[in-house]
């Protein structure tokens, strides 16, 4: 498939109403604190079973690290990566090869012009505001009998964190600017997701939560560029690093991230044979 195929469609596609919770990132700093985002995608890759010669769409690809592990099990197939950060899309086309399309687009209006093998994704979900939008573009990409295997953060993900983060925020000069502010994180119920995949069309549906503490490998950075990220985009300049000290000091040392982990398999189903029984009759 060649990658012109795609832009049309996925170019930087983003309604204005979606774009709110979307905010760019530090790719770079990224890509060097996600320790903790690779380990976890390890993890996910490893249930999603792959000939080697499919076409996967990287749902929220990021600086491109994880993408990368992501074509190792490709070597005759194709990765097409789609994120919504701008920084994000440039580091990962720097970082991969032609085996890999890279688009700028928020999943929750992903068109695609040709259904993918299988889609994965890693540590994203909970960025998307709307899920059942989500599931649904997600849905319409793959291919009959695809699977769909991801992780995000899930139901109780960093609360302890966010309770001192949201106490820093209360003390001033943060409160003029954050004070009662509760972000924009979609921490969804393995339930919950469960009823939405199957809404949306899935079946063979799984989902469970898996707490997944974490000791960043270096926390101030780690907590200015994942977790504290719109936090710092809604203080003023010089109020950014002064916060992010104090939330760091705060949650006291080792830095530890009480992270929960939502993990989701599920499979469109494949088409029925010709000749086969409609349902119902
Ligand atoms: C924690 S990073 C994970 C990146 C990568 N999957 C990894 O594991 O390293 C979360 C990513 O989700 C992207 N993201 C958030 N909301 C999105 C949306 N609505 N559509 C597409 N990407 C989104 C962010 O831009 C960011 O790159």
């Amino acid at each position: 498939m060649s990658p012109s195929a795609w832009e049309p469609l996925l170019g930087t596609s983003q309604s204005p109403g979606r774009a709110a919770a979307a905010r760019d990132w530090d790719a770079v700093t990224y890509d060097r604190v996600s320790d903790p985002q690779v380990a976890w995608a390890g993890r996910v890759l490893d249930r999603l079973a792959l000939v080697g010669d499919e076409t996967v769409l990287d749902a929220g690809c990021g600086s491109g690290r994880v993408t990368r592990m992501l074509l190792e099990r490709l070597p005759r197939g194709h990765v097409v990566a789609v994120d919504a950060a701008p920084s994000m899309v440039e580091q990962a086309r720097a970082a991969l090869g032609e085996r890999a399309t890279v688009f700028q687009c928020d999943l929750q209006e992903l068109r695609v012009p040709e259904p993918v093998d299988a889609v994965f994704s890693n540590a994203v979900f909970h960025w998307v505001p709307d899920h059942d939008r989500l599931f649904q573009r997600l849905f319409a990409t793959l291919k009959p009998g695809g699977h769909l295997v991801a992780q995000c953060g899930g139901a109780g993900n960093v609360e302890r964190f966010h309770v001192v983060a949201r106490e820093v925020a209360l003390d001033e000069p943060y409160a003029e600017h954050l004070g009662g502010w509760q972000g924009p994180w979609n921490f969804a119920t393995a339930e919950a997701t469960h009823q939405r995949l199957l809404t949306a069309g899935f079946t063979d549906v799984s989902t469970w939560l898996e707490p997944s503490p974490i000791h960043p490998p270096e926390p101030l950075e780690y907590l200015r560029t994942v977790c504290l990220g719109h936090h710092l985009a809604a203080l003023p300049e010089p109020l950014r690093q002064p916060y992010a000290e104090a939330v760091a000091k705060r949650c006291g040392t080792p830095l530890e991230l009480d992270y929960v982990r939502l993990n989701i398999t599920a499979r469109r189903p494949p088409s029925p044979s010709p000749g086969a029984p409609l349902p119902f009759g």
